[in-house]
């Protein structure tokens, strides 16, 4: 479902490298997300919650663009179906007045007589609602308690240039002060609302919602849960370039293709453009996007032959993204050895690549499961 561009030797104009012996130097030039911009060290906790603070404003200036900081009212109304031995719901959330203005249907599954409130499980999707999740999936996830939901990101916005004009992003007013805001952060924008209306549910535990995304909704994923502290868990599938990839690999994707004019430059905020030309110069890298999640669980889910994603350039940057969550107390994975296909790792900064491509494969529910059976 999700389009890529695996193993083509040139995209967009610019050269692509799959070969291991061709990588970037990755630490030249990366910044240290335990060092201040000024160079003064982080030495506790006090000190990351400041330091978090420039992080994120180097991502909102260069990489995604800020949020507006005003806000509009969102309206959501529930329809419950029946269905036999669970409880579907399907959310109606609406962010404008407008009659033709961006709206989105959530569909919402829980278990049926549950005792206390549920935590939930949010995906954000390339599919219909009805075919997002696999009924044994439903069935696997209901029966251990934990409650599911999907919505389809296009309905925020459209996934084109011109989206703007009739998605999140038309209902403000045109600001561009910490950076013009790309489709990433209007996705995330609007999942942050749908948590708003999540988190109103007596049935619904507000301080145990998960957010998962594929791809590009791998990468909304991680800058939805670096921008909302509510989402408890996030799970980002195969996010790849200007997602837990770290760029300084030039492994697959690099920010030169994902920004540039031909392909998707109008997710991000203009200036991305340019670090892809200046790399070495560029103010931030994967981990520390990853950092902006710490201490709370994080899973990177990969698979081994999504080389154009560089599942790798992931497993390094969470390496790199582990002294921020050791800081915090939690653990992180600290072996250089890349982990084997199959075999997952569920530190509080997890990984696990599946055997095969750029997917959510059946057993990556599975690994799914097991990870918010641990951390909730
Ligand atoms: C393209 C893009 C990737 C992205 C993917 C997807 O391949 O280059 O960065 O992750 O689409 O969203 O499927």
């Amino acid at each position: 479902v999700a389009i890529s561009a695996q193993d083509r030797d040139t995209i967009a104009g610019i050269p692509v490298n799959y070969k291991e012996d061709k990588v970037g130097n990755y630490r030249e030039g990366l910044p240290d997300p335990l060092r201040f911009n000024d160079g003064r060290k982080v030495l506790n906790a006090a000190d990351w919650t400041q330091r978090r603070a420039e992080i994120l404003k180097i991502f909102e200036q260069n990489q995604f663009g800020a949020w507006p900081k005003e806000n509009i009212p969102v309206r959501y109304s529930i329809r419950e179906q029946s269905a036999e031995g669970l409880k579907v719901k399907t959310m109606h959330v609406s962010f404008s007045e407008r009659e033709d203005g961006p709206a989105t249907d959530v569909l919402i599954y829980l278990p049926k007589d549950a005792s206390a409130p549920c935590p939930l499980l949010l995906n954000l999707s390339f599919m219909p609602n009805d075919k997002a999740f696999a009924p044994d999936v439903i069935q696997k996830f209901l029966s251990k308690g934990i409650g599911l939901a999907t919505l389809h990101y296009s309905e925020l916005e459209a996934d084109k240039a011109d989206g703007w004009m009739s998605g999140i992003r038309s209902l403000f007013p045109y600001t561009a002060t910490d950076g013009e805001w790309g489709a990433i952060s209007a996705w995330a924008w609007g999942v942050s609302r749908i948590i708003d209306c999540l988190s109103l549910q007596s049935d619904i535990d507000a301080s145990k919602i998960a957010l998962t995304g594929c791809s590009r909704l791998g990468k909304t994923t991680l800058w939805t849960a670096a921008k909302d502290p509510r989402i408890a868990i996030a799970i980002p599938s195969c996010s790849g370039e200007g997602g837990a990839a770290m760029s300084r690999r030039l492994f697959g994707e690099t920010v030169a293709h994902i920004a540039s004019p031909e392909r998707y430059h109008y997710q991000f905020t203009p200036t991305y453009q340019k670090w892809g030309q200046d790399l070495k110069n560029m103010p931030m890298d994967a981990h520390m996007l990853l950092s902006l999640i710490a201490p709370r669980p994080l899973l990177l889910q990969t698979g081994s032959t999504d080389n154009w994603s560089d599942p790798k350039g992931e497993y390094i940057s969470a390496l790199e993204a582990a002294p921020v969550y050791r800081l915090l107390g939690k653990d992180a994975p600290s072996d250089p050895e890349f982990p084997k296909s199959e075999e997952p790792l569920f530190t509080t900064l997890g990984y696990v690549m599946h055997e095969g491509g750029h997917a959510v494969l059946p057993q990556d529910w599975d690994y799914y499961l097991e990870f918010l059976l641990k951390y909730f």
